[in-house]
């Protein structure tokens, strides 16, 4: 008899995203004329840069013409897109990647999913807590996370508390913890917005030299940077011999919808002697056919000189919709965090409120959607996500609701 992967059934619940679509459905039913302002998962609302559109109906017309047909692609990626990743968006940031080291995908989620297949089913890992559900459940499907604990982590998994004692950055673990063997960091952080220096991550980069250990850098939300902070781990010296790096056209130019991201593995990165180069590369080409056509040629248009002035554009109406939410509610008095290089603000429930409780609340009197912080962990109870993908009146609405609500 067919035998199932017992570890999904040890998987709490359903995907925390899921989740909250459930939710808000049933309420939605339940109250059809109630509107509701979704700053919840961190969906993207604005559309796709005129020159990604044209971009896009330009891949159209090749595809009708017999001449210009494309079938299956590159597995790992067309070389017009992987040159201008490594020029345009390496090359920017004095970082040398090269084309062979870039690995085009649908997107940094199954990307930060898939990356264990090459690692020892009994690799140990660290995250964050809170963290991005993803890197924790894929490791439990994996067999990895051991069992579920009634704390909400996992027994097997080492959580690297990021509380507001420790300005949400994960501390390095002590010389009695042995070293995990995969370490998951994600700068601008997703939940917190918190973001890391070039010296705490040249800690995190030396730890993993000295251990042995690899991290996956999820670079998502780069683009929110403002500051004077890392936009990609290998800026840090030594970082080719222990990091993966994923990114992701989501937040940064709207691809939430046709998916596009890409890996990087830098060939300096070996484990025994062996180049994880090359491992990724047999699993992504056995396992994946590449990203369409259409989308890398989006993703080229990206890079563009005008398309790079248009996704700027709208990465600062996202800026803004962050600033209008992180000042309403300082204004209010409450505890607000992130929002400054990061599209998410992570804030203190008011009146002692669980996360679920603030969630139903919200839901309930203002028909305002967002994350509750327990879903990310444990260390995320009492506190709440908003993200500012919302246009910027529902942005301000939501606000003002809230407002008026507290
Ligand atoms: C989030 O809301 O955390 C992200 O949008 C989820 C994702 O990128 O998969």
């Amino acid at each position: 008899m067919a035998r199932i992967n017992e570890n999904y059934t040890r998987l709490p619940g359903s995907y925390l995203f899921s989740d909250i679509a459930k939710r808000v459905s049933a309420f939605t039913t339940a109250n059809p004329d109630r509107s509701i302002i979704r700053l919840g998962i961190g969906d993207v609302t604005r559309p796709l840069a005129p020159s990604v559109i044209s971009a896009l109906h330009q891949a159209v017309a090749e595809q009708a013409e017999s001449a210009t047909f494309r079938g299956y692609g590159p597995e790992l990626g067309y070389d017009f897109l992987r040159q201008k990743i490594a020029d345009v968006h390496y090359g920017r940031l004095g970082v040398k990647i090269e084309t062979d080291e870039i690995f085009v995908s649908d997107g940094a989620k199954s990307d930060t999913g898939n990356i264990g297949d090459i690692f020892a089913a009994d690799s140990t890992v660290a995250v964050c807590d809170p963290v991005y559900p993803v890197y924790v459940d894929t490791n439990a499907m994996a067999g990895r996370a051991g069992h579920y604990q009634s704390s909400g982590h996992w027994d097997r998994i080492l959580y690297l508390p990021c509380t507001q004692e420790n300005g949400f950055i994960p501390e390095i673990p002590g010389p009695h913890v042995p070293a995990p063997e995969l370490i998951y960091l994600c700068f601008p952080n997703n939940p917190t917005g918190s973001t890391i220096s070039a010296i705490d991550l040249r800690d995190w980069v030396d730890y993993a030299r000295r251990n042995g250990s690899v991290i996956f850098y999820d670079a998502a939300y780069e683009a929110y940077i403002t500051e004077d902070l890392p936009h990609s781990i290998y800026e840090i010296e030594g970082a080719r011999e222990c990091a993966i790096e994923f990114c992701s056209f989501s937040k940064t130019a709207g691809f939430t919808g046709i998916r596009l991201g890409f890996t990087v593995v830098p060939k300096e990165l070996r484990i025994g002697g062996v180049a994880l180069n090359s491992l990724w590369a047999r699993r992504q080409s056995t396992k994946f056919n590449g990203a369409s056509y259409l989308t890398q040629r989006a993703g080229e248009a990206v890079y563009s000189e005008q398309g790079q002035k248009e996704i700027r554009e709208t990465i600062a109406y996202y800026q803004d919709n962050a600033r209008v939410i992180r000042e309403g509610l300082l204004a209010m008095g409450w505890s607000v965090f992130g929002g400054k290089n990061a599209p998410y603000i992570w804030l203190k429930t008011p009146q002692n409120l669980s996360s679920w409780g603030f969630f139903d609340l919200l839901l309930n009197k203002a028909g305002v959607v967002g994350t509750p912080g327990s879903g990310f962990g444990p260390a995320g109870e009492g506190y709440f996500r908003l993200t500012a993908f919302g246009s910027a009146e529902n942005t301000a609405t939501a606000i003002e609701r809230i407002r008026t609500l507290f």
